[in-house]
């Protein structure tokens, strides 16, 4: 019998349409002799609505494993994967622990920093608490410590910016971010597995703007993504080895993408994020990292899915009384 999956997409935060783009690519890459695909479709109010594959009437209701491709909150952020624990169902991707974790860039920092991984250096705003005593030099990264798609974000290259884009920040989230800017390269590895992990071929981003902005992202379609990131081989092992490091560190499973900048004066490089749902989309770098390092794109998904079943399996074997 074919293992049920349900597509869990859409959804309440900023990247809904991302997300539908990435439930289409999925749907249409999953193996069709191994999956009978279903699609659960949530609103942007938040209202959840099953929906019928058209092509596959009749399919066999129930659900064996479930794959969120809901980026950003109510999705990304550990919500969602405690409704999937309480239901006892087995998913694709981060548990509850490192998807909130990797949601908190700040969170996120502090216990990189604790394993030794270099991070951009930073303080921390609390909405309605402004300041400008940061002690780091200009230019500055003003962002929402809980976001994605550069939401909120503001690169302040001067003190009298700085109160109009901590404002903007603290509309997105309560804990604001000030990081110094690192003026160089932008570079993402895909890392996939759980025990084991592994990280496949990096890629570079060239940003068509001064960052890599919300418009750079989804709407200019001018951003250059480079696959494989022209590196050297040195380099590129230190990113993969950074890459599996930060992964860990956050206690990721299944999937993520870890973000990086180089700096251009020192050569060095720093974790700027860690994303649990990366992109999917026909043009999404997470499966094309993978596609450089001979991994096709459905049997990616076949082994995130095997990954959620294995873990399914572990968590199983555990004793949750005396
Ligand atoms: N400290 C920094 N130095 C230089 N560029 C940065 C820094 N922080 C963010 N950026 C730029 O802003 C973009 C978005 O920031 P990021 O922290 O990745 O937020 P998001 O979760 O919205 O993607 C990055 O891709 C990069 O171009
Ligand atoms: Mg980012």
């Amino acid at each position: 019998m074919p293992l049920r999956v349900a597509v869990l997409y859409g959804g309440r935060s900023g990247e809904h349409e991302i997300s539908l783009r990435s439930a289409e690519s999925i749907i249409a890459g999953l193996d069709r002799a191994k999956y009978d695909v279903q699609r659960i479709f949530i609103t942007p109010e938040g209202r959840w609505e099953p929906r019928a594959l058209s092509a596959e009437p009749g399919a066999n209701p129930g659900i064996d494993v479930v794959f969120p491709i809901l980026h950003g909150t109510f999705g990304e952020d550990g919500t969602v994967q405690g409704l999937l624990e309480l239901a006892d169902l087995p998913y694709v991707g981060a548990g509850v622990l490192a998807s909130a974790v990797a949601m908190d860039k700040e969170v996120t920092k502090r216990l990189l920093v604790e394993r030794g991984l270099p991070v951009a250096e930073y303080a921390t705003v609390i909405r309605g608490g402004h300041r400008n005593d940061f002690n780091l030099p200009f230019p500055l990264f003003v962002k929402p410590a809980n976001l994605g798609s550069s939401v909120g974000i503001s690169k302040v290259k001067t003190c009298a910016e700085l109160p109009a884009a901590l404002e903007l920040a603290s509309q997105y989230d309560r804990k604001i971010l000030v990081e110094r800017g690192i003026a160089g390269r932008e570079f993402e590895c895909s890392v996939l597995g759980s025990e084991q992990p592994i990280a496949a071929v990096p890629c570079e981003v060239i940003p068509s703007r001064d960052f890599y902005d919300y418009e750079d992202k989804y709407l200019l379609d001018a951003a250059k993504l480079i696959v494989p990131a022209p590196l050297t081989p040195e380099q590129t092992a230190e990113m993969q080895r950074m890459a599996v490091a930060a992964y860990q560190a956050v206690e990721c499973e299944g999937m993520a993408r870890v973000d990086f900048l180089m700096e251009n004066a020192t050569g060095k490089l720093y974790i700027n994020e860690i994303n649990t749902i990366p992109g999917f989309t026909s043009i999404s770098m997470y499966p094309k990292m993978w596609e450089a390092a001979g991994v096709p794109f459905t049997e990616l998904l076949d082994r995130l899915i095997g990954l959620a079943l294995d873990h399914h399996r572990t968590r199983q074997a555990t004793r949750f009384k005396r």
